[in-house]
This record gives C-alpha cells, structure tokens and sequence, in this order.
C-alpha cells in the first residue's frame, strides 16, 4: 500500500520504517529539514537500537522516502498523524500539529481518492471527530467524512530503546473507528504483522516463541482513544506505586528490590515496571496522566488516583536532591557528578527526564554539575540549554573532584564499572544511585557512603544480607 506519514520522529519514523519492512510503500513527511536529509541519506536521525540498518535497506530499495513536501498525500491510500502532541500549562495536550496536518491533508487531497488517515498520535477521546472536522473544513464541502475519507484511532505502544522490535512484534494492535470499509483498510495493513509474515531482521531481539497471530483489538474511536490514556496512566500507577511502598520500606528496614521481586511473581500483579527510583519522566507518562486528569476536570470528575501517581512521581524526583542534602552538609559550593541523563536507557530522548529536574534543584542549592550520558548528551544540552554545566564523553572523568556520584539512568555500561575504582575517583564516595543499578553491599565493600531508593536495612541481620 501507499503510505504516508506526518512527523518522522521517535514513532512515526519507527513505524513508516517497519511498514517498509513489511512490503509497503512509505513517504514519511516532516517539517524538520535536518531529519529529512537524514532519512534521505540513509541515517536514522534518533538513536534506537536496529533501527539505522533498517532505514538504510528501506531507503536503498526505494522502499522509504523522506521529504519536507506534503503534495504526495494525493496518492496515499493510508495517511498517519504522527506528530507530537506536548502538554500545554494546564495538562490539555497541544493539538496544533494535528490541526496543522489535518488542514493539509484536507487542502491537498482529491474528492476521487478515498484514503484512511491514522491517528497514531496519543489524542484527547473525540480527536477522530476532530481532525475528520479539519480536514473536510479545509476541503470546503469536496470531502465528507466517512465517504471521501475515514479518520482511524490505531494508538502507539511503542517503547523507546526497543522500538523495532515492538512495532515487529506488538502485544496487541487496536483499531477504533466507525468506518467498516476503513477497519478493513487498516487490517489490510497491519496483515504481515498480524501474520507475522516477514522475515525477521538481523539486530533485533528474537521473540519466544510466538505462532499465534498479534490480537487486533476492535473497538469504536472513543474507547481506541482511552486505551493508550488508560494503558500509560496505569504503568505510570505501577512506578508510582512501588516508588511509595518503597520510601515504607526504608522506614521499617525492608528492601523495595526484594519486596518487589515477590510481588510481581503473582501473576495478576506481573513483575514489570515495579522498579522503585527516581521516578517515571520521557514525553509520555507524564503528558497523558496530565491529559487524562485534564480529561476529568473537563467533565467535573476528579481522577485521585492519578492525581496521586502524578504527586508521588514529582516528590520522588526531589527526593533525590534531599538525600543529597542530608548527606552533604553544606551542599553549597558542591561539586556533583551525574551519569544518565536519558529518561531511560537504550534513548537518547530527554524530554522530561528526572536528571533535569534533579539537576535543574542542585543548581538552585549553588551546586556544580558535570554530566555523563553514552547517548543523550547532545539532546540534553540542546533542550535544556539554561542548565549550566559540565557535559563529559566519558564516565571516570565527571567524577574529578566531585563529592558525589548520582545515578540517574541505568544504561547497562554502568553495571560493569569497577567500582573500588569509582569510589577512588571522587573526593568524597558518596553514591545517590536513583535506579536500585548497584549492589548495597557491594558498593560499601567498595568504599561507597550508599544511597539507593527503599533500601531499608535497618532490621536486617547483616549475615543474611550478605
Ligand atoms: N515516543 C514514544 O515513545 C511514543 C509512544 C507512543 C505514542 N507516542 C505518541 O506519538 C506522538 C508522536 O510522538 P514522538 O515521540 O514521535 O514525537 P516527536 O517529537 O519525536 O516527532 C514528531 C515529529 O513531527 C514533526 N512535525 C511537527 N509538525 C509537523 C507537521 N505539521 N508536518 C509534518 N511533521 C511535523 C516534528 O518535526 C517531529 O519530527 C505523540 O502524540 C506521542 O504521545 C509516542
């Protein structure tokens, strides 16, 4: 099928990639110009594990393409909305770029074509209504909705760091329209994947074992739209959870790592996001928690659970800073080492990455900072570029004369250090690790002062904690 895309970012770059993989014909359309040269050199512009070779084999055999021009939308038989949609000041995501593309598509599209345009953006419920309202106001009167275009809800679970393989390999596909020739359409789409026929690519984790077809979840628009709000509100939910159950255990002596291992061996609860540390950040979680409570405020309901996941995450950031100043007294003056600076490892993406709040308090108490990422280095300075401070290519050397380490990311290169060696590096071996990443005893056996997060050791017999 022809396709096109609007936005090549993390999601719409990842997914017009993998569509190309499958066998169709994909035209990816971003207003950026540097990242459009990039697709069109065979570069994938963002860092995401197997995706560069992907875009270099789509790219070579004319399979992608990338442009700043939106005429080609007149030939698309599916169009994606893949743009982003940032929270504006009172939780409301910012819905301009949808507009903006909508009106495009509904300025530049023939009444004889009758082509499905996907929103794979994560919309306010009602936004199928809305764009297929822009895109015929635009037509003025050429195109109805339903008959000379469908508009389709087919949200994103996509993770960062492991993008390909979810967009491969996906958990379930969902599907929200009133539309059946436009369902149908989708389907179509989607087919080699639901199928899983392709051959599977060279750099991408292997899945276990799956035979079965993907589930397709079909649904009408409203409830497409509130499965991706209500699947990201409740693994933020999970986060937040264990990040309280955690500030108990250090309360009473018990070790959140633990706790949570036994937890999540119950198969209705499930081990996953039940790390306790420094708290959930990137572009989404906090985004859709802030849309859905926007969403419940809007119709007089008040969301206390979210309400709540929202303040605990936002309290655990700060918390960090707090172990700090307990444990340098005055913080003042101080110099701080800082490794990860990603929201999460395997991305470079830093939208509202915990380090920035974390960094943004320490420069408030006149601390120095000097900084480490593998990836995100670039991103970060150029997103926050009010937060003054030492950017570093290399782990050991942020630590010079620093009086502590905090650990913000857990990239996996940060497991293998030498840590007798890291605690020798800096002036004073304090060590703030946010991700629960190093041992507790084996960080004071190194010579670490040891802060990790619900850590409590209090009660423990310390034989039985070797
Ligand atoms: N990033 C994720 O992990 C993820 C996962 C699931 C869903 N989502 C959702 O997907 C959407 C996109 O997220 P993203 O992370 O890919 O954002 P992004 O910022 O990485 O990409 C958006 C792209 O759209 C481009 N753009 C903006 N206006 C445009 C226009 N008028 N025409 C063409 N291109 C335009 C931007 O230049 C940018 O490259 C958001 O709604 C997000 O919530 C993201």
């Amino acid at each position: 099928m022809k396709v096109v895309v609007f936005g090549a970012g993390y999601v719409g770059l990842v997914t017009g990639t993998v569509l190309a993989y499958v066998g169709h014909d994909v035209t990816l359309i971003d207003v950026r110009n540097e990242i459009v040269q990039a697709i069109q050199a065979g570069i994938s512009p963002i860092y995401e594990p197997g995706l560069d070779p992907l875009v270099r084999r789509a790219v070579s055999s004319g399979h992608l393409r990338a442009t700043t021009e939106k005429t080609v939308v007149d030939t698309a038989a599916v169009i994606y909305i893949a743009v982003g949609t940032p929270p504006r000041e009172s939780g409301a995501p910012n819905l301009s770029s949808v507009e903006q593309v909508a009106r495009t598509i509904g300025a530049t599209l023939k009444s004889s074509k009758r082509p499905v345009i996907i929103n794979k953006a994560t919309v306010p419920i009602g936004s199928v209504y809305l764009v297929a309202g822009w895109v015929s106001e635009e037509a003025r009167g050429r195109l109805i909705p339903g008959t000379h275009f469908a508009v389709v809800s087919n949200p994103e679970f996509l993770r960062e760091g492991v993008a390909v393989y979810d967009s491969l390999y996906p958990d379930r596909i969902v599907v929200g329209t009133e539309d059946d020739w436009a369902r149908e359409r989708v389907l179509a789409l989607y087919a080699p994947i639901v199928g899983r026929r392709f051959v599977h690519p060279p750099g991408i984790p292997k899945p276990a074992l799956k035979d079965s077809p993907v589930p397709v979840v079909n649904v009408d628009s409203a409830s497409s739209e509130m499965i991706k709000y209500a699947a990201n509100a409740f693994l933020a939910t999970k986060i937040s959870f264990a990040n309280e159950i955690a500030a108990l255990c250090e309360l009473v002596g018990a070790d959140i790592v633990r706790v949570m291992a036994g937890v999540g061996m119950d198969s209705r609860i499930g081990g996953q996001f039940l790390q306790a540390g420094v708290g959930w950040g990137g572009s989404c979680f906090g985004k859709d928690v802030s849309a859905l409570l926007y969403t419940g405020r809007e119709h007089h309901y008040q969301l206390a659970l979210l309400d709540a996941v929202h303040r605990v995450n936002e309290g655990q950031r700060l918390k960090m800073v707090q172990h700090l100043r307990n444990l340098l007294r005055p913080i003042k003056g101080r110099k701080v080492a800082i490794w990860g600076l990603a929201f999460k490892p395997q991305t470079d993406d830093v939208r509202d990455a915990p380090a920035s709040t974390i960094i943004r308090e320490l420069l408030k108490l006149g601390v120095q900072v000097s900084a480490y990422d593998p990836v995100a280095l670039t991103n970060f300075r150029r997103m926050y570029p009010d937060l003054h401070i030492q950017y570093v290519t290399d782990p050991i050397a942020a630590l010079h004369g620093a009086d502590a380490l905090m650990i913000l990311t857990d990239w996996h290169q940060f497991q293998q250090m030498d840590w007798q060696h890291v605690a020798r590096a800096l002036n004073y071996p304090l060590l703030i690790d946010g991700r629960n990443l190093v041992d507790p005893q084996l960080a004071r056996d190194a010579g670490f002062i040891y802060r990790g997060v619900g850590r409590g050791s209090g009660l423990m017999d310390p034989a039985f904690n070797r």
